[in-house]
């Protein structure tokens, strides 16, 4: 899709669908659309009286050959209230736009920006909802597969002049838009296809393209270095874990200027419970397991584009979690690569234990800040939904960011306490820890665990289970993989 923004009124454009975003106010007060309304002959006015298009968030409307237009298509966008409007809500619009474009064919679509925004952001914003919604997950699909794909997508500013500044936005959008649809790519993956092995070769020839330097590290190696707690989740698959290493150019300098922060993503291909088998009912949503780390390899990506010398280093620990007369049973005791044993009680609490090892070797590269992203607990979807991630951890500030961006990313987040208390439910009689709790406060005590890896380096952890799909359907977005974490980490990181 190409993306062509557009200075000229909105009257004048000549494409298949022009989509104009009208809020709940201006509903009321049809006087402030006295223009509009005269453009399209008394269109605008005769709808709203006839009650039958109420602008609700996401409700939208079809006008067929509209007057005083060029467009063959004029789509009412429902925007909601003005007063809670937020960008994040601007770029949602915008793909509710571009998906009912792709339902009537149409190429050529245009969105009115409301003028209430600044164009910049909105610019980056529109083009991020239009690139989501122009997605579809049908990877595999050999019939029935229609070319509904839009062609060109015009961000519309009639009468603004800050083209520079509209123009890097775009720029902007299109590499984040690019990310996240490639997690997005990778969660909805099946797992014959996305091993550990192809997770790695994707990486390596994706990063390797936009000048990250990039290493996969093999099985062999974890051996050498005692990355126990990772070998233990891998050993019940004949899939060899890999472990993806990342660093932007900026990382790569010596005396590299700090902080150095790592993002570590959770890359269980497939999460089968191991011996501790799962319940088969959903199961095969288990090959989104590595959500945390396709999003953890998109923010780098981007990154690499955005801010090349800005000193991240992304790290991805790969495994495949199946039972087998070499799996891990209930009861084994590991010792960690950062020395500290483990009893694992449960073989489906595996991503922290793949993580352990990952954030402990993040800190041995030199990470001063780790963040981290993992469909890690069921617990954090009880707590939360699929309206808020699970965020917890000993960086207050940078929660506090985190929390403020939401309505930029619109990936929501809420923070979790992390009183010391809650590690009494992981204490083993055998070892330093167990790798589960009890039923209590379950992403809490994932948490915890974790903070036992992390020990005094700054760190924030998003346990984004129940976030990494939607299996309802949105008005802006294909079910299937969100790409959850892939913007919250490029808002915050790139500043
Ligand atoms: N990958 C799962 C968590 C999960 C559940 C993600 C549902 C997305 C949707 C994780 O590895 C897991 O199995 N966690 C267990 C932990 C328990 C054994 C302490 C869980 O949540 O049941
Ligand atoms: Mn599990
Ligand atoms: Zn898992």
């Amino acid at each position: 899709m190409q993306i062509k923004y557009c200075l000229e009124n909105y009257a004048s454009i000549a494409c298949d669908l022009l989509a104009y975003p009208i809020f709940e106010e201006d509903a009321a007060n049809v006087a402030s659309l006295a223009s509009l309304d005269k453009t399209t002959q008394k269109t605008v006015n005769s709808l709203l009286a006839s009650k039958e298009f109420k602008p609700e968030l996401h409700k939208t409307c079809m006008i067929y050959r509209p007057a005083g237009l060029k467009t063959s298509h004029l789509l009412f966008v429902g925007a909601g209230k003005k007063s809670e409007f937020t960008p994040a809500k601007l770029r949602d619009i915008a793909g509710t736009a571009v998906r009912a474009a792709r339902s009537i064919f149409c190429k050529k679509a245009a969105f009115v920006c409301p003028k209430e925004q600044a164009a910049g952001l909105a610019a980056r914003l529109m083009t991020e909802g239009a690139m989501y919604a122009n997605y579809d997950a049908d990877l595999y699909k050999t019939k029935d597969r229609e070319d509904r794909d839009i062609e060109i997508f015009m961000p519309v500013f009639a009468g603004r002049q800050n083209v520079k500044e509209i123009e890097e936005n775009i720029r902007c959008g299109v590499i984040v838009g690019e990310a996240v649809n490639f997690a997005r790519t990778l969660s909805n993956e099946p797992a014959n296809i996305l091993t550990p092995a192809e997770f790695a070769a994707r990486a390596m020839n994706s990063a390797a393209g936009v000048g990250l330097d990039v290493s996969v590290m093999e099985k062999a190696e974890m051996e050498s270095l005692g990355m126990n707690a990772l070998l233990a989740v891998s050993k019940g698959s004949d899939q060899p874990p890999k472990m993806v290493v990342l660093r932007t150019p900026g990382a790569l300098k010596k005396g590299a200027r700090k902080p150095i922060v790592a993002v570590v993503g959770k890359g269980i291909t497939f999460d089968s419970g191991g011996i501790s088998l799962k319940p088969s009912e959903k199961m095969e949503e288990m090959k989104s397991d590595m959500s945390g780390g396709a999003a953890a390899l998109g923010t780098m990506l981007a990154l690499a584009k955005l801010c090349p010398q800005k000193p991240v280093i992304g790290i991805i620990p790969l495994v495949e979690n199946l039972p087998s007369g070499k799996a891990t049973k209930p009861g084994d005791v590991v010792k960690s690569y950062l020395g500290k044993t483990i009893e694992i009680v449960n073989t489906d609490a595996e991503g922290r234990l793949i993580l352990a090892d990952a954030i402990a070797y993040a800190r041995t590269l030199g990470a001063t800040q780790i963040l981290d992203a993992a469909t890690l607990t069921g617990a954090c979807a009880v707590a939360l939904g699929n309206i808020n991630g699970g965020m917890m951890g000993t960086d207050q500030k940078t929660i506090d960011r985190l929390r403020a961006n939401c309505r930029i990313t619109g990936e929501g987040l809420w923070q979790l306490p992390l009183d010391d208390a809650y590690s009494k439910a992981i204490r083993s009689e055998i070892a330093d820890m167990k790798n589960v709790g009890n039923r209590m406060g379950g992403a809490i005590t994932a948490a915890k665990f974790l903070q036992e890896f992390v020990e005094d380096t700054p760190w924030v952890h998003l346990d984004i289970a129940g976030m990494d799909i939607d299996t309802e359907g949105r008005p802006f977005a294909c079910k299937g993989a969100t790409g959850f974490g892939v913007r919250t980490f490029v808002q915050l990181l790139f500043s």
